[in-house]
Parts: structure tokens; C-alpha cells; sequence
């Protein structure tokens, strides 16, 4: 647990009332905002103390008088890691009343998925059930959350009576730096080359990015945000299905130029679907905006031009278009180089999303942006800190990484720190793709790092090499003694890729180990790998 900056000083005002702020967080959004909030808060009267869900002592929750809860949901529906333990007390018959709570809760999450911002649902509806107090009603925010969260801020801070009405918004942003979220970083694009071979099913960009005049930084496991810019082409098409020439003025520019710098026109949501289902009268699409299991079947391979191609109509204005789409969004990618390795640079590693469907070529935003990128225009960008999945602080720590695919890029970043700080923790890592000839990415580095010691040991499961498919779970059970034992030496067990599947599997081959040769019944594994989450020895990137 730590506390704001001024959190707890001596000399702090007799009159400062406490507030706790608990976060729950995969990628670190929450914790930033929860931060935010002490910041904010901090300086009006209150005595703010932010806390990581994962390491709050649920006992204290009765004793507390104010709580703001700030929580993402994690794959379908479940809590984030961190905040697993939190989630299962809260909701088993353990959890005492609440008589004296006040609290409110602010849930991230995005709408595409089911299940919407369920872990702070949840959250939110126990504590009511069990007595506490909302003094703000919980507010469910969508993956452009920044409008959502300073307005709930606003409403706690009246709700909660803040000693003085200063905005303190202008007074946190003062401090940022110059270049972030709200003012990215034109930066110059230094290299983008396919990392697969001629023969793979795939592409896997490689880019490198300079951050020379930024005045930027970065660690290890964080991540870089790139604003994408529409494909020309795309757009083009996108009016024309839209009956519009692009050449209509509107906030200042043409249709062209917002449509490509501005909105979201590819990603279909039930949002969208809705309000263009009202607006062209089409039978079909209502029905669809009303049945979630049909719309979910129906988005499948389908843009928003899909809309305007199958179900036609008429926009009296440019802004009646606009008013349909969101925003064109940030897309965040894991670093794959360490700053020490590589001055004034970053580096992603970025997988293209490229298929047919519903007869039209499908392209993701962002992806295809960078992949096609000649830097001969700047990239924007801007940095999204963790605190969560970072290399262990001991460099003699041995770290286990379990990264398929493109999960291999934070990987990339930990080999080249571990190297350029000379640590002496052993490194193991098993990396898996579909073929060894075309998708062993990075493997001349990974070599290199062998044979110089940088890397103790590498596990690889290509796939489709041979007719049973091999995955990095299989290693891991074929290595389990030794696992094991790495973990034993309080080794950090990271893992990084696909979350539907891939960290699902992974997570019960790491209980299986855990079972088998610590010698431990089913319980006893979980109880385990429970303790090395909460001791941030369990930590997952997944997406
Ligand atoms: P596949 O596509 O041949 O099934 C990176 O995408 C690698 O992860 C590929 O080799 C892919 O194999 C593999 N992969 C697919 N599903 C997986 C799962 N559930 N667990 C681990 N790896 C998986």
C-alpha cells in the first residue's frame, strides 16, 4: 500500500477526512485514475490513501467512512487479477454489513464485450445489499472514459464535500508532462519490417519509433499508445456507401479530414448499431439492436459500413453521420525494447489483423496503419505506465515468461533490460507460433541471448510443425519439475498473449505444476498460486 504525496503528513489539517481509493486493475488504467483522484482530492480537504485492491485489508473495510472503488472487468466478466480476492470476499457470506459505508464506485470496461464493467457492478451492488451508502451513483465507463471520469470525480467531490471548490483539474495537469494522452507525441517512424517469413500465415511488424526531443520515458512492461489514422482507401469507400463526397464542411475541416483523423468508422458496436437502426427505419437492424445474442452474431466480421452497404439511407447532414460513430481511439501495444538497449527509442511489436469477411477485405485500424507506415509522417503517441508488470525489483530474481505470438514483446524488453543492467537473475522463456521456419520471431536475438547466458533456458511449441499441435502449456508440463523448482527459488511467473484461450490454458498448466510436483491437492495448488498474485509473482499482460 502507498499513499498520495501529501497522504498522512504531519501538519496536515486537524479537518482532513479520510478517504481511502482501492483499484482494480489489469493494464494499470484504474490505478492512474485512482491516483488522479488523490491528487485531486488531496488538496481540498480530504486525506487521501490510494490502495491496491489485491493488498487492502478487507477487515478495515467496516471501520472505513468514505471508499471510492475504481475497477476494470477482465476478460468475460471476471475481476482483474488484483482484485480477485477482493471481489470473492466481498460477494461470499464472509462480507459483514456495512452500516456506516460510504462509498461509490467507478467501472471500467467496453461495451463490446458481454458483461459490461460486471466486476464494479457487482462490486457495487454487494456493498448496497450489505448497507453501505452510495454518495454518488456508480458510473460504467467505456473504453474512451476521460468525460466519464472527471464528471464522477466532480460529483464525489461535491457529494463528498470538498473544503474548497478550486478546480484542481488544471492544477494535475500542470504537472504532467508535455507530451501525453491529451497532447501526443508527433514522433518520427525509424523502421517497420515484417518479422515472419514469406511462407507464414501471419505478419508481425516490427517498429521502431524515436522519441529524440520528447523529453518521454518508459520501462519495461509498459505500454505505448498510438493514435491510428483512418486508411485513405477505407474512407473513401466509407462515403461513398455513405452517399457523401467528403468535401462537406464540417468542425472545421472537410468530412474527409475528420472521417480519416477522427472517428471511428470501422468498429461496429450495439451502440452504433442502435442509433443507425432509429435514424434509416430498417426493420432488420431494430430487431437486431434488440436481441444481444443476434447482434453478436451478426457484428462477426462486420464494420459499420456493412450498415450503410446493406441497409441504405440518407444523411441530411455530415454531423447526422457523425453523430453515429465514435471516436477514432489509442491503441495500446506492449513495448518490446528496453530504453537501456536502445536510447531515445521505442520499440512494438505489432500483429497485423488482416481477413476476409462477408465478402470485403477486413483491416485493423491501427495495425494496418503502422504496418503500412513509410515515416514519412509523424506517428503520434504517448505512454501508458503500469506498475503491475514489471521485471522484479531484485535483479537475481529468477523470471519465468510465457509469451505465444506477438506476447513475446514485453519479453523482448525484459531480455534487453536484464542484459543492459548486467542482472544476474536466471531468465526462462517459452515462446510458441504456428510454424518454426516463417514465426520464430526474434529468433537471432533469442540465440544470441543463449548463448551468451542472457537466456538460461527457451522452450518453444510450434504448432502446426507436426500433426498433434504443441503448445507452451505442453512445455510447461513437459518441464514441470524444473518450473517448479524456479518458482520455489521465487522465481516471477509472467505471461503475456491472448487471453481467451492461451492465458486460461496456461493458468491451469501453472496449477497442474504446482499439484503435481509440489506434491499439493487441487486446493492446496490454488491456495499457491493465489499467494504468488498477491505477492505480484503472478503476473499477466493478456489481451
Ligand atoms: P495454432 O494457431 O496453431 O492453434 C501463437 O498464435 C501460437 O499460439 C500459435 O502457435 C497458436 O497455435 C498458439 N495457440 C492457439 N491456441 C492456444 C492455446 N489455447 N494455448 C496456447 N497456445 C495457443
Amino acid at each position: 500500500m502507498f499513499s498520495s504525496q501529501d497522504a498522512g503528513e504531519v501538519g496536515q489539517p486537524a479537518a482532513a477526512k479520510p478517504l481511502t481509493i482501492l483499484w482494480g486493475s489489469q493494464t494499470g488504467n484504474s490505478e492512474g485514475l485512482a491516483r488522479k483522484v488523490a491528487k485531486t482530492l488531496g488538496g481540498k480537504g480530504f486525506e487521501p490513501t490510494v490502495c491496491d485492491l489485491g493488498e487492502y485489508d478487507v477487515a478495515k473495510l467496516s471501520e472505513e467512512s468514505l471508499v471510492l472503488i475504481i475497477t476494470s472487468t477482465f476478460g468475460e466478466g471476471e475481476p482483474p487479477d488484483n482484485a480477485a480476492g477482493f471481489y470473492d470476499w466481498l460477494l461470499s457470506d464472509a462480507a459483514p454489513e456495512f452500516k456506516s459505508l460510504k462509498y461509490s464506485v467507478l467501472a471500467l470496461g467496453d461495451s463490446n464485450y458481454p458483461d459490461f464493467c460486471k466486476c464494479g457492478v457487482d462490486i457495487d451492488l454487494r456493498l448496497k445489499a450489505l448497507g453501505a451508502t452510495p454518495i454518488v451513483e456508480r458510473v460504467d465507463c467505456d473504453a474512451d472514459y476521460d468525460d466519464e471520469f472527471e464528471a464522477w470525480l466532480t460529483s464525489v467531490e461535491e457529494a463528498a464535500g470538498a473544503a474548497t471548490a478550486e478546480a484542481a483539474a488544471s492544477e494535475v495537469e500542470a504537472e504532467e508532462p508535455a507530451y501525453g494522452k491529451k497532447n501526443p507525441f508527433p514522433a518520427k517512424l525509424l523502421n517497420n519490417y515484417n518479422l515472419n517469413g514469406e511462407d507464414s500465415a501471419k505478419q508481425t511488424r516490427h517498429v521502431e519509433i524515436s522519441l529524440e526531443g520528447s523529453g518521454l520515458s518508459y520501462e519495461p512492461g509498459d505500454a505505448l499508445a498510438v493514435m491510428p489514422v483512418n486508411d485513405p482507401e477505407y474512407v473513401e469507400d466509407f462515403l461513398k456507401a455513405a452517399g457523401l463526397t467528403g468535401e462537406e464542411a464540417v468542425e472545421g475541416k472537410t468530412l474527409r479530414e475528420v472521417l480519416t483523423e477522427n472517428y471511428d468508422i470501422t468498429n461496429l458496436t450495439l451502440k452504433g448499431l442502435k442509433a443507425y437502426a432509429e435514424l434509416s427505419g430498417s426493420t432488420k437492424l431494430k430487431e437486431l439492436a434488440e436481441d444481444k445474442e443476434a447482434f453478436k452474431g451478426y457484428v462477426w466480421g462486420r464494420q459499420f459500413i456493412d450498415l450503410l452497404i446493406e441497409e441504405p439511407t440518407s444523411f441530411e447532414s455530415p454531423e447526422s453521420l457523425l453523430r453515429l460513430l465514435g471516436k477514432l481511439s489509442p491503441r495500446l501495444y506492449s513495448i518490446s525494447s528496453s530504453p537501456n538497449a536502445h536510447k531515445d527509442e521505442v520499440h512494438v511489436t505489432v500483429g497485423v489483423v488482416s481477413y476476409d469477411a462477408h465478402g470485403r477485405s477486413r483491416k485493423g485500424v491501427c495495425s494496418n496503419f503502422l504496418a503500412n507506415h513509410d515515416g514519412s509522417s509523424p506517428v503520434r503517441i504517448y505512454f501508458h505506465h503500469t506498475t503491475s508488470f514489471k521485471l522484479p525489483e531484485d535483479p537475481t530474481t529468477p523470471v519465468i515468461m510465457v509469451g505465444p505470438g506477438t506476447g513475446i514483446a514485453p519479453f523482448r524488453a525484459y531480455l534487453e533490460e536484464r542484459d543492459a543492467t548486467n542482472a544476474s537473475g536466471k531468465n526462462w522463456l517459452f515462446f510458441g507460433d504456428q510454424h518454426a521456419a516463417s514465426d520464430f520471431l526474434y529468433e537471432e536475438q533469442l540465440s544470441q541471448y543463449l548463448e551468451s547466458g542472457v537466456l538460461t533456458r527457451l522452450e518453444t511449441a510450434f504448432s502446426r510443425d507436426q500433426e498433434k499441435k504443441i503448445y507452451v502449456q505442453d512445455r510447461m508440463l513437459e518441464h514441470g519439475k524444473e518450473l517448479y523448482a524456479w518458482l520455489e527459488q521465487g522465481g516471477h511467473f509472467y505471461v503475456c498473449g491472448d487471453a481467451s484461450r492461451m492465458a486460461k490454458d496456461v493458468d491451469s498448466a501453472l496449477h497442474q505444476v504446482v499439484a503435481e510436483y509440489g506434491n499439493k491437492s487441487i486446493e492446496e495448488a490454488e491456495a499457491y498460486v493465489e499467494a504468488m498474485k498477491k505477492s505480484k509473482r503472478y503476473l499477466r499482460d493478456v489481451y
